[in-house]
């Protein structure tokens, strides 16, 4: 009971076999914020997924990653000078009327400057209920870092695309031709490296050879990849859809490769490819292997806590508000 080690679906089989708990981030935060036993809690997954799971317990229980460049490119492409240099330039142009809401693929700094401006986190598995919760709070929203995750659930309450723009933080500059009164929704210019790399050619390609398959994706891909698929969601979402399809059916999954490998291996009836057949695992992801895993278990052994990860106490407490107002909404 002293330890416990929660694994997202996207680890590693070698690894994701020795977790306590599988799942996608928002029910790993879940379980974080209730696991009051565990004194030490060795994370398997990435970065910002540790320092949600610090923000959620108690001071004295301790979150450990076991290799510190397990990160995330597409939580990398927002830093809280950006963006508050950023949020400088949008109330200009459009002032006190902008909710900010994040993906938890973020660092804790974002989730704190989004807690301390009335905004929420998200997850895949809830994006859709926050954007329409944000809209109750204020007129429009900024949603960072993922515009493919702004843009697709946005689009799928009816926003139209004339009415999200895009700002860049490396510009800081918004990318939008139209009334700039109309923009509901802002999206910052970030993107996860791994589901950008399907596209819709793939799509043409698989339907093309095979009329029957069914095209399902993470809400991570691009907006044409969304629109030009049969179904789409978080990573909770396709594994269901998979489980209760009908035997014999045919799918392509657009999603990480670890995930996708584990989900053919557990359907073996059914016939499953990747959307992107040169697909490769999340290389973050992967950075938590046997060896790093073994290390940290042996030195915790050993009465040493390694790759120890905290967030200090001005940054948490915003960020944790953020927190809350997703996990009470969820
Ligand atoms: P979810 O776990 O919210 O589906 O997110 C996918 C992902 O990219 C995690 O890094
Ligand atoms: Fe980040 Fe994408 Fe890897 Fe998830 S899959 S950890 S969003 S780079």
């Amino acid at each position: 009971d002293r330890l416990f080690m929660p694994g997202h679906h996207y680890q590693k089989d070698e690894v994701i076999q020795f977790a306590d708990a599988r799942g996608d981030s928002l029910k790993l935060a879940q379980i974080c914020a209730t696991m009051d036993k565990a004194e030490f809690i060795v994370f398997c997954g990435v970065h910002f997924m540790a320092e949600t799971a610090d923000m959620l317990t108690r001071p004295d229980q301790k979150v450990i990653l076991s290799d510190l460049r397990a990160g995330c490119s597409m939580a990398d492409m927002a830093d809280i000078s950006q963006t508050e240099k950023g949020w400088v330039k949008m109330q200009e142009k459009w002032g006190d009327t902008i909710l900010p809401l994040t993906y938890v693929n973020s660092t804790a700094a974002i989730k704190g400057f989004v807690g301390k401006n009335g905004g929420a986190c998200v997850t895949s598995g809830n994006a859709k209920e926050m954007i329409e919760w944000a809209f109750t709070q204020k007129e429009r929203i900024l949603f960072l870092p993922d515009q493919h995750l702004g843009r697709n659930t946005a689009f799928d309450i009816g926003i139209q695309l004339n009415e999200m723009c895009v700002y860049d933080p490396l510009t800081n500059e918004f990318e939008f031709e139209g009334d700039w009164d109309s923009v509901k929704v802002i999206l910052w210019k970030g993107h996860c490296s791994v589901h950008e790399k399907f596209n819709i050619k793939h799509i043409e390609n698989l339907r093309k050879q095979n009329p029957e398959v069914k095209i399902i994706v993470h809400p991570e891909c691009t907006f044409d990849v969304v629109q030009a698929s049969d179904y789409a969601g978080s990573t909770n979402y396709i594994i269901n859809a998979i489980q209760e399809a009908e035997a014999g059916s045919k799918w392509a999954i657009g999603t990480e490769m670890n995930l996708v490998n584990r989900i053919i291996d557990e359907n073996p009836d059914k016939k499953i490819v990747s959307l992107n057949p040169f697909m490769c695992p999340c290389l973050t992801m992967n950075r938590i292997d046997l060896p790093h895993l073994l290390w940290s278990l042996e030195k915790l052994e050993q009465g040493e806590v390694v790759n120890h990860i905290t967030v200090p106490e001005e940054v948490s407490k915003n960020a944790v508000l953020s927190l809350e107002r997703m996990l009470e909404r969820s």
